[in-house]
């Protein structure tokens, strides 16, 4: 049965019965096309999430990288200089949080000059970049919802100095959004209200757009990704991948230290023996408090969207299936009688796979831990916790004009 015969697929039906024979055809075409099988997810939602055994895994702390320092430093300048770091933006979400109708990375985060997220970003790679004597090819990830606009916008400010020859973009997918009954919503009378599928699928992504011969004849050994919301974010870092090749691992994650038992962050841990992070939300009262014998927390270490992956393990693992998140969010739709509604809460669900669950196809991961005050500084918001206010002092306190 195709989704408009669904008696309960209302949105669609209602779209069709206001359409002209034309639109409808269109429409079709738009609805043929999507694979529907995602919408099961709704009722799978408590399997999906079900996980294994936790136990803590012990991070490189910030002391044993400041007494590696000129050995880890070497090693990553060289892999940086012999071209086998690569970096990805994830610059594909929505920032609904934030409000924004345009990429996040446009965002002005200065306060007395225009310094954009995007520009930021880059003079954080730049930094690498400088100091190696070498450029880092960098591949944006967007969705079809923000691909133009951000393209636009590098291209409109040269690439903020940055070599566009070692620029690539490449989109993301996108799947339906609907109501909490499974009820597919429009987005205008011909299309349905799609979102980017999640951060998870940027590898694949990347395949699909052809940029996996890129990167094979280019000898790119390991992928940097990161997220396009911290402005402190660093890029391709030398210390960071130097520590991940000394310890011979095939991943590595930035991790700090958390703030409080119960902050909202994901911990780097092991589930079944494998590296894996739990969030918040599935840590037991006892896992999120108990502590070491020196009193630090026992899973003490959350991630922060700065990983690093081999890139012979991503091709390895390209195809395997990743857990689909249902996450509630604000759709806006047109309602019965055609008019939009853009809600000022959560109305339905959309469908994300998430970089955090490749860490769990990983077979180790390096939990590497930074300073949050000079790495992590979140824009989820306009005001209060993780937000633009938060992220402006916290770029103060490194010296950073604004
Ligand atoms: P968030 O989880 O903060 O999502 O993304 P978001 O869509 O940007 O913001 P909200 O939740 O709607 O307010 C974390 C990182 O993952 C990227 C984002 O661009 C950000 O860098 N991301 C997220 C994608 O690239 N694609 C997605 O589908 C979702």
């Amino acid at each position: 049965m195709k989704i408009w015969e669904e008696e309960k697929q209302v949105y669609i039906r209602a779209a069709m019965e206001q359409n002209s024979a034309e639109e409808n055809e269109q429409l079709k075409k738009e609805l043929d096309a999507i694979d529907w099988s995602v919408l099961d997810h709704i009722y799978r939602k408590e399997t999906v999430n079900e996980r294994g055994a936790f136990a803590p895994l012990a991070a490189v702390e910030q002391a044993e990288i400041a007494s590696r320092r000129d050995e880890f430093m070497e090693l990553g300048l060289d892999a940086v200089r012999a071209g086998e770091v690569g970096a990805v933006l994830l610059a594909g979400g929505q920032g609904t949080r934030l409000g924004l109708d345009r990429p996040k990375g446009t965002l002005n985060i200065g306060t007395d000059r225009t310094l954009y997220l995007f520009e930021q970003l880059i003079c954080n790679l730049k930094e690498v970049t400088d100091a190696a004597g070498a450029y880092v090819p960098l591949y944006i990830m967007t969705s079809h919802i923000n691909d133009q606009d951000t393209r636009a916008f590098f291209a409109e400010h040269a690439y903020f100095g940055y070599p566009e020859s070692f620029v690539k973009f490449f989109t993301q997918e996108l799947e339906p959004a609907c109501d909490y009954e499974g009820r597919v919503y429009m987005e205008s009378a011909t299309k349905p209200a799609m979102s980017p599928n999640g951060n998870g699928g940027w590898f694949g992504s990347m395949v699909k757009a052809g940029l996996l011969s890129d990167i094979r004849k280019k000898g790119i050994r390991w992928i940097n990704v990161f997220a396009v919301d911290n402005c402190l974010q660093r890029i391709a870092d030398p210390l960071f991948v130097g520590a991940t090749i000394a310890y011979g691992c095939q991943s590595g994650a930035k991790v700090v230290k958390k703030a409080a038992p119960d902050e909202k962050i994901g911990v780097l841990c092991t589930e079944d023996g494998k590296p894996s992070i739990a969030e918040y939300y599935e840590m037991t009262e006892e896992m999120a408090t108990a502590r070491k014998e020196n009193g630090d927390l026992l899973y003490g270490y959350g991630v922060i969207l700065n990983y690093l992956f081999s890139e012979e393990k991503l091709e390895e693992i390209a195809d395997a299936r990743m857990p689909v998140h249902v996450v509630e969010k604000k759709i806006p739709h047109l309602n019965l009688d055609g008019e939009l509604v853009k809600p000022e809460k959560p109305n339905g669900y959309k469908f994300e796979t998430l970089v955090l669950d490749m860490v769990h196809m990983m077979d180790d991961c390096l939990p590497y831990e930074v300073e949050r005050g000079r790495e992590f500084a979140p824009i989820k918001n306009l005001h209060g916790v993780d937000s633009l206010d938060t992220a402006r002092e916290l770029m103060k306190g490194c010296g950073i004009v604004l």
